[in-house]
Parts: structure tokens; sequence; C-alpha cells
């Protein structure tokens, strides 16, 4: 375990064990039928590259940059758009892919930003759903984990842009998280 962590909540194995079942369970949803996978940068990349691979479907790939501000310092409930969307997602079957379902912000602003492009389906999907309440209406079709209120890192999870590369997910320690 790295330094700065005070626990492991899901290591490599429990990881990939799980994303089997998840690919196995979209697989089966989607079978016969073309997806369009659309990752949210950056944190999805982790979860996406291993979703991704597990799936024997067509599958076409894009991702959207969304930055969210919420929180004490500013808590306008709006998002940021870093980069759009390069495919066209017209009459697609869409699933949108995502590190963590929190307050349900980005899960929202980026549903509504797609379902303008009228796909034929929208799902969405998140690697890991907080134990806190979310938006209203804002709730993934798919999730791999479902994990406390902690604030964790790795497996393509930050803070302040460190520990993505981390293969398990684990819990700061609060000296290093400054809390
Ligand atoms: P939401 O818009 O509040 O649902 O937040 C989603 C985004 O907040 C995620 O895509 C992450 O980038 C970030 N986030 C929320 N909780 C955590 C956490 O525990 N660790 C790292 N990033 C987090
Ligand atoms: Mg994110």
């Amino acid at each position: 375990m790295h330094d700065d962590l005070a626990e492991v909540l899901l290591t490599e194995a429990q990881i990939q064990h799980r994303l089997d079942e998840l690919a196995a369970t979209i697989q089966r949803d989607y079978a016969g039928r073309e997806l369009t996978l659309i990752g949210i940068l950056t944190g999805s990349v982790i979860f996406m590259a291993d979703l991704l691979r597990r799936l024997a479907l067509p599958v076409r790939l894009d991702c959207v940059g969304v930055a969210s501000y919420h929180g004490a310092t500013a808590s306008t409930g709006e998002v940021t758009w870093t980069k759009f969307l390069r495919l066209d997602v017209r009459d697609r079957e869409v699933l949108v892919v995502d590190d963590i379902l929190d307050t349900g912000l980005t899960l929202l602003r980026v549903r509504e930003a797609i379902q303008k492009l009228q796909p034929r389906s929208l799902k969405f999907a998140a690697f890991l759903e907080k134990d806190v309440p979310h938006r209203d209406g804002c709730r993934a079709d798919y999730v791999a984990f479902k994990i406390p209120d902690k604030f964790v890192v790795g497996y393509g999870l930050d803070y302040r842009e460190r520990y993505r590369n981390l293969p398990y997910v684990g819990v700061l320690k609060p000296q290093v998280a400054g809390v």
C-alpha cells in the first residue's frame, strides 16, 4: 500500500473481478447492438480502458472534458466544458462512463448536453457510487462498487492530480489530504 494511504478500500483483484461481472452485464444488455462509449475526463480513463477491452461488441469511443466546481469555494452548480464530443451520437446507443458518482452534478450536466443530441438511448456507468444523497434524478444505470462517504484515490481518481496510477482504491491519510 502507498505510504500516503490510511487504508485500501478495493484491491486490484476485487476491481478486476467485479469488472468481469459488470462487463458481462453490459454486453448482455447491448447484445447485437453497437455501443458508443463516452468517458468523462480525466478520472474515468482507467475504468474505461479496463471495461472496454472486456466488451465483445462493436464499440465506438469518445471522451468529454468537464470540470465541476462545488464545495465551499464555488457552489454554482455549473460545470465548465474543456472538451466536447468528436463523434456524432444522434440515433446511437450511448453509454457515458465516469469514475465516481458523488453529488451527481457531473452526471446531470453531461446527460442534459448529450440528450439534446438525440441519441437512441443514453445510459450512465460509474466505477464508484458514494453513499451520499445525489441531486434529484441522478442515478447510474451501472455501478461497479458502492462506497462510504470517504475521499478516495487510485484507479483513475486523484487528489490534486496525484494517485491516479494506483491499481487499487484507497483512502488518503488525513494529514495528506489536509483535513
Ligand atoms: P459529482 O459531480 O459531485 O458527482 O462529482 C464527480 C467528480 O468529483 C468525480 O468525477 C471526481 O472527479 C470528483 N470526486 C468526487 N469524489 C471524489 C473522491 O472521493 N476522490 C476523487 N475525486 C472525487
Ligand atoms: Mg472526474
